[in-house]
């Protein structure tokens, strides 16, 4: 039920908690289960927990604001101890994918700042192999056209076909990223080389990141029906 897919993502953003301390400089994710760690962490910060904050979205800075809990941005806070996020899908090896909700670069660019990733999410986002979710391409609006057939052309290389849709906001109107890009959604099934894949999409011209986060993750807080398990370390 929904409930119990709430109550899921909220007992792994708790347990993911329990590793902050005084003095941390967080990263926050964004998306459901992110929320539900920077709720967590707002009653934390009432109670007089010290920390300072990057959100990796407007979104994710509304709610913090909201909370009362202390932001930084990368410029003032170049590097951090912990970045907590969700993901929309992770496999065995701490890849994930990432971009569902549209704020993959910021959630890339503010993990790749970050000493530790900690990836919180229902036992439902854990696949064997990556790519069931659409995989979101982050691209500049200039040349979109000329940008997916390439990402098509690339992908084909390694044995992948499309679908690639790119992503409304609503019907006929493009998503926009906060950084002020469009996203292709690539539904390609099964990803069986995703670190060749994540070359080869950076590679291309157009890209401005994907939703391929590799290496990033050092440890998955996995909550299903027996409780919250750690993937990593
Ligand atoms: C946001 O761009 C995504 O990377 C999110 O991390 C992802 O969509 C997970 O969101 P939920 O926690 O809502 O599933």
């Amino acid at each position: 039920s929904a409930f119990s897919a709430e109550a899921m993502k909220r007992a792994a953003a708790r347990a993911a908690l329990e590793s902050v301390t005084h003095g941390m400089r967080l990263g926050l994710g964004s998306g459901s289960t992110a929320a539900h760690f920077v709720d967590l962490l707002g009653a934390r910060v009432r109670e007089g927990l010290e920390v300072i904050c990057v959100p990796t979205s407007e979104r994710t800075r509304a709610q913090a604001e909201s909370l009362g809990i202390s932001l930084s941005t990368l410029d003032e806070t170049p590097q951090l101890d912990l970045t907590v996020d969700g993901a929309d899908e992770f496999d065995a090896a701490l890849r994930l994918i990432k971009g569902g909700g549209g704020a993959l670069l910021r959630e890339k660019i503010v993990a790749a700042a970050s000493t530790r990733m900690f990836v919180i999410a229902d036992a439902t986002k854990e696949v064997r192999t990556l790519g069931a979710f659409p995989l979101p391409v982050e691209i500049d609006r200039f040349g979109a056209r000329s940008t997916m057939l390439h990402i098509e052309r690339v992908a084909r290389g390694l044995g992948l076909i499309g679908p690639l849709t790119m992503r409304d906001a609503e019907p006929g109107e493009r998503f926009i990223t906060d950084g002020g890009h469009y996203i292709v959604d690539c539904a390609f099934g099964a990803i069986d080389d995703a670190d060749a894949l994540a070359a080869r999409l950076s590679a291309i011209p157009g890209v401005v990141d994907h939703g391929l986060f590799i290496g990033l993750a050092t440890a998955i807080f996995i909550a299903g029906a027996e409780g919250v398990r750690i993937l990593g370390n």
